[in-house]
């Protein structure tokens, strides 16, 4: 299936909404590539803490952006500053910090300027909290994912080893209120609630979206 130009997929969401499985998934499916940019603010994050960058900073974290872009390998490595970082950004220390890197203007403005970079390649699934609404508003598709609080917590647990449910889902919390600002679906985005449905579903959901637009 082709449209003239390269198709963008626009998948936003809330942690724990499903994003990365149905992004990651719905690539592969329509042999799309798959950027993931919550992943290049987590890298930053990573690298901030690694070197003292205080994450306040915002120019500080700007020019260290700036400086060190991130990258991803051709099997979806994240890396950064030479490191491969893949593993290390899904920390419970970086959940708890990466909203305070993420809202600094300068620092939003750098990434989004590369996520349209690297989105600009050819056809694309692109997840994130502003894809459809600033990074890529003409995206030919955008979903916003949602489900209840209760089975983000859930679907997280199964994703961080060694931290309580409880904990897990305070986190959440916090990370709801700091990154509701930029977690905004686009007015013509589709809402699809994924709270009762399992992957394959929502695949297929966003899936028929994407062949109705190229039809
Ligand atoms: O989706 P995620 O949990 O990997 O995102 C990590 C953080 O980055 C989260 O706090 C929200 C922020 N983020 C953002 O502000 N804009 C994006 N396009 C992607 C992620």
């Amino acid at each position: 299936m082709r449209l003239n130009r390269a198709v963008i997929v626009a998948i936003d969401g809330p942690a724990g909404s499903g994003k990365s499985t149905v992004a990651r998934s719905l690539a592969e499916r329509l042999g799309f590539r798959y950027l993931d940019t919550g992943a290049m603010y987590r890298a930053l994050t990573w690298l901030a803490l690694r070197d003292g960058v205080p994450l306040e900073d915002g120019d500080a974290l700007a020019r260290l952006a700036h400086a060190h872009p991130v990258s991803f390998g051709e099997d979806g490595h994240v890396e950064i500053a030479g490191e491969d970082v893949s593993a290390a950004i899904r920390e419970v220390e970086i959940d708890r910090s990466v909203p305070v890197v993420a809202r600094h203007p300068a620092v939003r403005e750098l990434m989004r300027e590369r996520q349209r970079a690297l989105g600009s390649e050819g056809d694309v699934v692109i997840e994130g909290r502003d894809i459809g609404s600033v990074v890529a508003p003409d995206a030919e598709v955008k979903v916003f994912l949602v489900a209840d609080p209760e089975e983000r917590a859930r679907r997280r647990s199964g994703e961080r080893e060694g931290v309580s449910g409880e904990a897990l889902a305070a986190d959440l919390r916090k990370r709801d209120e700091r990154d509701a600002v930029n977690t905004q679906p686009a007015e013509d985005a589709v809402i699809l609630d994924t709270t009762d449905l399992d992957i394959e579903e929502v695949v297929a959901r966003v899936a028929a979206l994407v062949e109705a637009r190229a039809a």
